[in-house]
């Protein structure tokens, strides 16, 4: 290990910047006093991010599933019943990469969908556009990635209690949420509303 960190300072040493600046991005935020300015990224349409669902398909699709996952967990794993093939179960917890390890799956899932739920221009499924730029929506969606994060931790360590204290801090992230921009008065056409 101490021969591979040896190895990156000496590539950083001998200007393999690009690499340099990846391995260093965790305790490096400001360019170094000196450093030669960076050359602008070539603009590339290709990047820019596309929005398929609304709000409501996020959440069925992605959101929804993975938090059953995790609810699931809450109980004896082993009591899920065996799929005739793993390898084509729809059911993460019985697939090929099944168990604890659908769990740890799960918990990323959850905690990457905060990025998908906080990108601008998505629309919710009335139509209005989800209020991305507001604090307290970015709040809620930074909850749900740290209790998608904890339930990952949990699920590494195959502790049964801390899934269940992750999966409750899980569903209390989603009802914060859900308190403020889904059970609205007046129904679905204020969804997304402040
Ligand atoms: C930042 C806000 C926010 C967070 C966090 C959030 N949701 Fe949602 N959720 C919404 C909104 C808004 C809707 C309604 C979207 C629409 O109608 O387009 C919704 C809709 C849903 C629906 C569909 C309801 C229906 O009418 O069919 C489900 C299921 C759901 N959320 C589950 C979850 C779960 C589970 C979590 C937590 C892991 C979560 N959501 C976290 C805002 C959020």
């Amino acid at each position: 290990m101490s021969n591979v960190r040896t190895l990156f300072r000496l590539w950083c040493v001998a200007g393999v910047a690009s690499w340099c600046a990846a391995g260093s991005s965790a305790v490096a935020q400001a360019p170094a006093a000196g450093a030669a300015p960076k050359p602008a990224p070539p603009a590339a349409a290709a990047s820019v991010p596309k929005i398929n669902a609304t709000m409501l398909q996020l959440m069925r699709g992605i959101v929804y599933p993975a938090s059953n996952v995790v609810f699931a967990a809450q109980d004896d794993l082993s009591k899920q019943p065996a799929a005739a093939d793993p390898a084509t179960s729809p059911n993460p917890l019985t697939s090929t990469y099944g168990g604890w390890v659908a769990v740890e799956n799960a918990g990323l899932a959850i905690a990457e969908s905060a990025t998908l739920i906080t990108m601008p221009g998505r629309l919710c499924s009335n139509g209005k556009r989800a209020p991305v730029q507001r604090a307290d929506w970015i709040r809620f969606a930074n909850g749900v990635r740290a209790a998608g994060v904890g339930v990952y931790e949990a699920a590494k360590k195959k502790d049964q209690d801390a899934i269940v204290d992750a999966a409750g801090t899980l569903s209390d992230a989603c009802s914060m949420c859900h308190d403020v921009y889904r059970e609205k008065k007046g129904g679905e056409k204020n969804r997304c509303l402040p």
